[in-house]
């Protein structure tokens, strides 16, 4: 154990994947569904209030009687995709958790909400003009290297029709961590593991062009070592519009939240609003 450990401690190179699937894990996904279900808490999918305003907000800038075709990214358990259905939008979810796919495809049977999910990695879709508004909220965009994230700008491009609108929330530097080494023991299981673990928490930053930075969780059991390694990025207005304007979006408009709040470059997060 002490061998297979060791490896895990120097600063990992720049995007070395995970050992295991961390969204799709058949434990963890269980924890996070919990976290996105709780309307309390801030931590996989934002507080209900706050969705609730977001989507009032996004059916003032893009009403669903002209903007009508929704494609939500990221769906996580269609928390945001049950409320565009609500307000008139027509709506599909991807996410590649099969897990929350499975309780969002329960709840449209359930609500009779006739919204299409797909388990699927959404750098692999390939639409033309098929859609009005793609969404992809709490920061996701930020988790992509530069390569994806151009790759996934694309794909958004050709997949919204003319006047479409491509809306997306990022962190911005304000949300930089410090490096940092810490542990804990979680004696009956937790988020990670059901078996008692010891977990060795680090943050890193790189010095690359695009000041990344990871989280990363060792799992240690009995028996295994586990290696979840979440990359981020944080954002300016500027980096945004270089990485958006070669593209051909037409139009580029930057609030402070997903909720439309007033820009100010003293915020936590961006959402910005790409019409094509
Ligand atoms: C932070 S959660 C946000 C969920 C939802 N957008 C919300 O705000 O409630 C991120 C979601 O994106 C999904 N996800 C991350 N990367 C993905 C990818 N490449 N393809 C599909 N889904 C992805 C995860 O499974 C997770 O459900």
């Amino acid at each position: 154990m002490f061998e297979k450990s060791r490896d895990y401690l120097a600063k990992p190179e720049l995007y070395i994947p995970s050992t295991d699937p961390f969204w799709d894990d058949e434990h963890i996904s269980k924890g996070m569904l919990e976290a996105h279900l709780n309307p309390h808490w801030d931590a996989a999918t934002r507080k209900s209030d706050f969705l609730d305003m977001s989507v009032s907000w996004i059916a003032s800038i893009a009403p669903p009687k002209q903007f009508h075709q929704l494609l939500d990214l990221g769906c996580g358990p269609g928390l945001y995709a049950e409320r565009f259905n609500s307000v008139g939008y027509s709506v599909i979810g991807i996410d590649f958790s099969s897990r929350s796919i499975e309780y969002a495809k329960e709840q449209t049977q359930h609500n009779k909400s006739n919204i299409e999910y797909h388990y699927q990695n959404y750098l692999t879709i390939d639409h033309v003009e098929k859609f009005d508004v793609i969404t992809l909220i709490y920061c996701d965009y930020a988790a992509l290297s530069i390569t994806d994230r151009l790759i996934l700008l694309e794909k958004i491009h050709r997949a919204l029709r003319p006047n479409g609108k491509f809306i997306f929330d990022v962190f911005t530097p304000k949300m930089r961590k410090k490096e940092s080494r810490t542990w804990c023991y979680e004696e009956k299981g937790g988020f990670f593991c059901k078996e008692p673990y010891i977990c060795l928490e680090s943050i890193y930053q790189y010095d690359d062009y695009d000041e990344t930075e990871l989280r990363q969780s060792i799992v240690l059991n009995e028996t295994e070592v586990h290696c979840y390694n979440i990359w981020d990025h944080f954002f300016t207005k500027e980096k945004l519009l270089s990485e958006a304007q070669p593209i051909g979006f037409g139009a580029y408009d930057f609030y402070g939240d997903v909720s439309g709040k007033k820009y100010s470059d003293a915020e936590e997060t961006i959402c910005c609003v790409f019409t094509k």
